[in-house]
């Protein structure tokens, strides 16, 4: 069979046997879905060889390239000697390590490691643990707190906390119980302010009834790209713990340095009391994520079996997604990472700030390794598949939230790639405008 004749299959097979995440698939009569062949570095090759920079680091997951020559040794490695095992009652080599190392890469409270293998359930396990929580303590505590605009994961529980309509409506009678407070509109302190007496209100509003509090510290990333001012997270969490109210971080996406430190917590000043954390963490190679908390609550739930935390999932701790964990981490340590992104972000964004000549470009921003833009004009519901396919033909894989068009690369692109990413963006916005 010729290539264009097996792509052509290829498409059609996947038309007829599979239904995309997060896509309605009618769409895809008018934007055909993009067979990717292999990735190497910042590229993801079709089957004609053609490259595109993988500029959302597919899904914000990819940190180190695709196709890495460490981290794919480390799984190789990895393969050959232990591909699974239960995770209750039976433990690896691999896990202990990374638990100490994530450990000792946080503040002093955070002690334990739960592992899961995606996002949102990590979502799930800080909810159930909080909620068992207040049960073992007698307190009837059902609500949970979060932010306008929030996105935590499309989970029941998950979904309950996050703000996307879209997403969230029609599911509106089988969510938990969640009130959302307001953050601030800008870097003000008066918008601040004004936003953390909103949150006391809430609070006292609802005294006693709250049993914990989730935000995506520094930026909402599936919200567009909102990025908001630390002081506000720092005073809303101590808010929080002064009321009984747990606190849980979602550094889901800005973990492992999207967000400029190696955990946003750092900025923030805070230790929650339940930290996720999910996507870079195996440098976007297999799913894993992990809850981690402190001592206290882990003590809550040690003694008769009654008070057990008895939650699981198949795959919780896989050795292969450990293995890549751990190289992940061996790269961060090694390659002085974290310094490095520093000045690759100022380089990204001032280039970036050229696509300010465009009038239909608003709100250029940028919080570490994640930049972003508002596209402005009249434009369809698919504004979003349309830039995508305009940047294909521009060697590039975008995926704009909405009207938000962002850049989140892996931290190995180079000033080359990056000044190549910019005249593609460049070209669309021509004929967008
Ligand atoms: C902040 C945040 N929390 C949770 C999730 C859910 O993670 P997953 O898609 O792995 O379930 C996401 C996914 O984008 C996210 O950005």
């Amino acid at each position: 069979m010729n290539l264009e004749n097996k792509i052509k299959q290829l498409i059609s097979k996947d038309s007829k046997y599979i239904w995309h995440p997060c896509t309605q698939m009618k769409d895809m009569e008018s934007f055909n879905i993009m067979p990717i062949a292999r990735g190497e570095g910042v590229y993801l090759y079709d089957f004609y060889g053609n490259k595109y920079i993988d500029c959302i680091s597919s899904w914000w997951v990819n940190l180190f390239g695709h196709n890495n020559e460490y981290i794919s040794a480390k799984l190789k490695e990895q393969i050959d000697r232990l591909e699974h095992v239960i995770f209750a009652g039976y433990t690896h080599e691999g896990i202990v390590n990374l638990s100490e190392r994530l450990i000792s890469l946080l503040p002093q409270s955070l002690s334990k490691c739960f592992y899961a293998d995606n996002g949102s359930s990590a979502i799930e396990i800080a909810i159930k643990m909080s909620h068992h929580l207040n049960i073992l303590k007698n307190h009837n505590k059902n609500i949970f707190l979060s932010l306008q605009n929030s996105y935590h994961g499309e989970t029941i529980g998950a979904l309950s906390l996050g703000s996307v309509g879209i997403y969230k409506d029609v599911y509106k009678n089988i969510l938990i119980q969640n009130i959302q407070t307001p953050l601030p509109k800008d870097f003000s302190e008066e918008s601040i302010n004004q936003t953390l007496q909103e949150l006391k209100n809430v609070i006292s509003k609802n005294k006693n009834q709250i049993c914990a509090f989730v935000l995506e510290p520094l930026v909402q990333c599936a919200g567009g790209m909102n990025i908001y001012p630390k002081e506000f997270v720092k005073k809303a969490c101590e808010i929080c713990k002064e009321n009984e109210i747990y606190v849980i971080f979602d550094e889901i996406a800005v973990g492992f340095g999207r967000s400029g430190e190696m955990f946003a917590l750092e900025e923030c000043e805070i230790e929650p009391d339940f930290l996720c954390l999910s996507k870079g963490i195996t440098g976007g190679y297999l799913p894993l994520s992990a809850v981690i908390t402190n001592d206290n609550i882990y003590n809550a739930f040690y003694g008769d079996y009654e008070r057990a935390f008895l939650h699981s999932h198949s795959y919780t701790g896989n050795p292969l997604a450990v293995a890549c964990a751990n190289a992940t981490l061996d790269i961060f340590q090694t390659q002085n990472i974290i310094s490095k992104n520093k000045v690759l972000s100022e380089f990204i964004f001032d280039k970036f700030l050229e696509l300010n000549e465009f009038k239909n470009v608003m709100n250029l921003r940028k919080k570490g390794m994640i930049f972003a833009f508002d596209l402005v004009g009249d434009y369809e519901r698919t504004i979003s598949l349309e830039f995508s396919s305009l940047a294909l033909k521009n060697g590039l894989i975008i995926r704009p939230l909405g009207n938000v068009v962002y850049f989140m690369p892996p931290y190995i692109i180079s000033k080359e790639q990056v000044c190549f990413v910019v005249d593609g963006i460049k070209n669309i916005l021509k004929v967008l405008n």
